[in-house]
């Protein structure tokens, strides 16, 4: 795989890449993310999707199966994977990385992924804004509802067709607005009290993905989450 001038994974099987100095002033970004993860998933389902994001559990899934189903051979990266929760939709023929800032929920992902008979696997705690992956490195990116929680998502955005292959797909979920009329108006309140979450439209995804030379298409709605498919 790309991963070969990256530390050896720690216990948990998590290689860990981020400096000391990374988490001295960012106590506050990580503590949101330090989440028990058991909670984490349950929240995630009970109460974000049907009541902040407006949308449909059931569905949210079905849209993701659909695209994630038919992979096979592929060398995929999962930005911002949390808990891992695609992995389920994955077959195992798959090369399967995920990477998040957060430790905890890494350590989930890595329980999950455990019964899971990937050729290769691996979790790494690092950036969506600099991946340390070389150019071209993937074959398939999945970023599923957390680019409105990466605080330079467009940095985030750039860094994807970079290390795409030529050919390759980006799959991404996320709440915009200007799609479903009773998310708009929670957002609007989530976002004015908690800082760290972007609110963003469909245009501002588009347009960053397509500066970045990727072309973009929206694949469906489900309340106020959009999924998209940009192509490199
Ligand atoms: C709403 S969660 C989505 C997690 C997962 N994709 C899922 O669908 O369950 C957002 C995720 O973004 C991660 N995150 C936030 N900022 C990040 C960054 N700069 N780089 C990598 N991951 C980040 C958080 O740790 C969290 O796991």
């Amino acid at each position: 795989m790309n991963n070969n001038e990256l530390p050896d994974p720690d216990e948990n099987g998590i290689i860990r890449i981020l400096p000391i100095s990374f988490f001295a002033d960012k106590k506050q970004l990580l503590r949101k993310f330090n989440i028990n993860p058991h909670i984490y998933d349950f929240f995630q389902e009970h109460i974000v999707r049907p009541f902040i994001h407006k949308a449909n559990y059931n569905r949210h899934y079905e849209i993701l199966k659909s695209e994630l189903t038919m992979l096979k051979n592929k060398n995929i990266l999962d930005i911002a994977c949390g808990t891992g929760s695609i992995v389920t939709y994955l077959d195992p023929s798959n090369c399967y990385t995920g990477l998040d800032i957060s430790y905890k929920l890494l350590k989930n992902a890595s329980k999950r992924i455990k019964s899971r008979k990937f050729k290769e696997k691996s979790l790494i705690q690092g950036k969506a804004e600099n991946l340390p992956y070389k150019n071209n490195s993937f074959d398939f990116i999945c970023c599923n509802t957390a680019l409105h929680m990466i605080p330079d998502y467009k940095k985030a955005i750039q860094e994807i067709p970079r290390v795409l292959d030529t050919g390759g797909s980006f799959l991404g979920c996320c709440p915009v607005t200007g799609i479903d009329n009773k998310f708009d108006k929670i957002w609007k309140k989530v976002v004015q009290k908690r800082k760290m979450i972007h609110s963003l439209s469909e245009d501002d995804i588009k347009s960053i993905c397509e500066i970045s030379g990727l072309k973009y298409k929206q694949i469906g709605t489900n309340g106020g989450l959009l999924y998209f498919r940009s192509e490199k």
